[in-house]
């Protein structure tokens, strides 16, 4: 039916452009639109930012196209590419050029020296350094007035993975005061993506100091993949080079803020949950993995694209054809974690989510999400065991973004 971008609904051509589901970021409730999408079939033909696709919203269906083999992240797959309205989200993250929209022997070649970066011995190194960092931001949270409303998303959830990645990636202190004016303003945005102006300005940052490292080595991310990029004639591209590190710098970011922000709104809106932590009768492990699957920092992401006709779960899709991975929905599917699926329990049985995908574009910085996430939420709860919301979650404005699943404050009361 949509000629120009060569998706025509059920690959029969029956889907009209006007029965798609358009998806809205100010929607004023994600999950339910998820739920209305899950009963209306395994794939659904929506809009996403002007673009045409098929959206997969079902846990099931959803495993199947991220492990699929028929289905890629390589962008020239997309038979309605051309169609895409420049500049937008979606744009950016399908036109990325690192190990993300990679495949094969080149995804391999791109991921594996990031393997030892991510290795959990080195995160077991980390720990000490973010137990650290989490310590400093609670000390001046401390120094706030009590009674008074202090926005933990910005306060919080924003400067501690901000912290650890430039400390791993080796942002030199002295443009720390560049990358937080740079980030503060994203912190409400909901993603770098989402703020063309200010990613620019974050690519010309990086750029410089990348330039610096070149003639001084450390012990850090941008020193391993330089060593690699001068060996073997360069087995990095110098585009390659700097996609994965403005890559490492935005998905290890703004991902594991919704995720802390998240955690604290369920945390402090379910109290009978925060007890069983605080108890010791559940680990804050279990919280954090219930985060996920409950309210996934990921709402939607593009994109994967059918390489051959192919059927999946009873539906055709054509070659070229776009598939958006709906991970917030997925969390909630009935048919995977039963009538109960929209209820936050930490003491749930099963935690198996896919929040941080599956198969070979498994999120590499899982194991350090978990572990920021882990350590910021019990710090941050040991530390104010008063604390509560200053507005009800409900009432607070969600993300003006697609990709990020959130909301754009935390406001609470620390108490005394
Ligand atoms: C990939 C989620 C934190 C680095 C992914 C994917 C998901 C995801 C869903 C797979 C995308 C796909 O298959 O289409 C998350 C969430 C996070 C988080 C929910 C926080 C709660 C991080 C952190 C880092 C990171 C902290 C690094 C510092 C990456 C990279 C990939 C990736 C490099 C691409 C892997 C590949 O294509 O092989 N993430 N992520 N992520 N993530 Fe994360």
């Amino acid at each position: 039916l949509d000629g120009a971008t060569g998706l025509d609904g059920d690959g029969d051509g029956r889907a009209e452009q006007a029965d798609r589901f358009v998806l809205d970021p100010a929607t004023a409730d994600m999950h339910a639109d998820n739920d209305r999408l899950r009963q209306a079939g395994p794939l659904v033909p929506i809009t996403a930012e002007g673009v045409p696709a098929w959206a997969a919203t079902r846990y099931a269906t959803l495993l199947t196209v991220l492990t699929h083999p028929d289905m890629s992240r390589e962008l020239h797959h997309w038979t309605g590419r051309h169609a895409m309205p420049p500049g937008t989200a979606i744009d950016r993250i399908v036109t990325d050029t690192s190990l993300l929209n990679a495949e094969g022997e080149r995804h391999r070649r791109l991921r594996m020296p990031l393997t030892t970066a991510f290795s959990q011995r080195r995160l077991n190194g980390l720990r000490p350094r973010i137990e650290e960092l989490t310590a400093r931001l609670i000390d001046r949270l401390a120094e706030l007035l009590p009674d008074q409303p202090v926005d933990l998303r910005l306060e919080f959830a924003y400067p501690l993975p901000r912290e650890v990645i430039s400390e791993l990636i080796g942002i030199p202190a002295r443009h720390q005061d560049e990358l937080h004016r740079l980030t503060d303003a994203v912190a409400q945005v909901g993603g770098l993506e989402d703020s063309p102006g200010l990613r620019k300005e974050l690519r010309e940052l990086l750029d410089q100091i990348i330039d610096e490292r070149r003639g001084t080595p450390g012990e850090d991310l941008i020193s391993d993949l330089f060593a690699l990029h001068e060996k073997d004639g360069g087995r990095l591209s110098e585009d390659e080079l700097f996609a994965t590190i403005e890559l490492l710098f935005i998905a290890g970011h703004v991902t594991t803020v919704n995720l802390i922000t998240n955690a604290i709104g369920a945390l402090l809106t379910e109290r009978g949950q925060l007890d069983l932590l605080r108890s010791g009768q559940c680990p804050y492990s279990a919280a954090v993995e219930e985060t996920l699957r409950w309210d996934s920092p990921i709402a939607y992401f593009p994109m994967r694209y059918a390489v051959r006709d192919v059927e999946i779960d009873g539906v055709r899709l054509r070659t070229g054809e776009p598939v958006l991975a709906c991970f917030a929905s997925a969390g909630r599917d009935p048919h995977q974690y039963g009538d109960d699926a929209h209820v936050f329990d930490v003491t749930r049985e099963q935690f198996t989510h896919l929040a941080f995908g599956h198969g070979p574009h498994f999120c590499l910085g899982a194991p350090l999400a978990r572990l920021e996430g882990e350590i910021a939420i019990k710090a941050l709860f040991e530390a104010f065991p008063d604390m509560a919301l200053a507005r009800p979650v409900e009432e607070l404005p969600p993300l003006d973004t697609l990709l990020g699943n959130s909301t754009r404050t935390m406001p609470v009361v620390l108490g005394p």
